[in-house]
């Protein structure tokens, strides 16, 4: 029986400058999905998933993300005083128990490798699932409540995976497939934003993973991959023979919300998911549509 993931990294120190001016004194994981930011999305799934301990890789200009997830008493004295309940609870109910939450800083944004490798200290030797808040994933049920279902069949390391158009491989990692048995692939190898023309599959990872605490010693080394980057996929392409490796076709609908057409999409979707929105938003679609 592999050792349950308790814990998860959220790699939040890129710098997101796709978002620019927006991101310029706003971490771009506090942008919001109609009302509610991305990390926060992000922080739901991985509680609905059983993870138990939240560590945040962070940088500068990141301290939003703290206050987020902290009380404000201010804010909550006044709800409390002029009675606005349902406005209080949505507040109160961010706050992670005491203790449940770290924050660690990576000083310089050396790749997304580097970022989970900041947060060694508090892994040790366990596994770890990572959630990259700027992929927001749609679905009837979390993302990595699937993949940690489905870990607990098979343990080694798992990627969430989706198939792409075959020339968008080169802005992703991409698996060598082995065998299917229902969602979960063999991973018989992993090559970071390869072209079309040498991509192994259509197979692309998108930013879900749970990862055996090895893959720590390989981060350490920091090998630069593409972008001069230091690459999770390298690291983990390197794990191959060391443990099972697998990745899971998730049940859902995955938005980039790290390009500003994802983010628009996404906002209409999850607006249109919902009751109190659904009505108004597909009327403002329609009167576009017919411009
Ligand atoms: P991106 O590749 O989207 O980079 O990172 P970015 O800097 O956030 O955004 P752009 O490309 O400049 O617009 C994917 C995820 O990895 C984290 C980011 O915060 C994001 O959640 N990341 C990336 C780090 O934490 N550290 C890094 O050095 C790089």
């Amino acid at each position: 029986m592999p050792v349950p993931v308790r814990k998860a990294i959220f790699p939040v120190g890129g710098l997101g400058t796709r978002f620019l001016p927006a991101t310029k004194s706003m971490p771009k994981e506090m942008l919001p999905v109609v009302d509610k930011p991305l990390i926060q999305y992000a922080v739901e799934e991985a509680r609905e998933a059983g993870v138990e301990e939240l560590i945040f890789v962070t940088g500068r200009g990141k301290s939003a993300i703290e206050d987020h997830f902290d009380h404000a008493f201010e804010l909550q004295a006044m709800l409390r005083e002029r009675g606005k309940d349902d406005a209080l609870k949505l507040v109160v109910d961010t706050i992670p128990e005491p203790g449940q939450v770290a924050y660690t800083r990576q000083q310089e944004p050396l790749g997304l490798g580097h970022a989970v490798w900041c947060a060694r200290h508090f892994v040790n030797s366990e596994p770890v699932a990572v959630l990259l808040a700027d992929d927001l994933i749609l679905g009837p049920t979390g993302c990595l409540k699937q993949m940690v279902d489905a870990y607990a069949k098979v343990g080694g390391n798992m990627v969430a995976i989706m198939e792409v158009a075959p020339e968008a491989t080169s802005s992703y990692g991409v698996i060598t497939p082995g065998e299917k048995t229902d969602r979960l692939v063999e991973v018989k190898g992993l090559v970071e934003k390869p072209a079309p023309e040498d991509a192994p599959s259509n197979l692309a990872v998108v930013g879900r993973y749970i990862l055996q605490p090895n893959v720590f010693t390989d981060l350490g080394r920091f090998e630069r991959g593409a972008g001069g980057e230091i690459q999770l996929t390298d690291a983990l392409a390197r794990q191959l023979d060391q443990a099972p490796f697998h990745g899971h076709l998730f049940e859902g609908k995955r938005f980039d919300c790290g390009s500003r057409s994802g983010f628009l999409e996404a906002n209409i979707a999850y607006a249109l998911a919902r009751d109190d929105m659904n009505g108004a938003v597909a009327e403002i679609l329609k009167s576009y549509s017919s411009r």
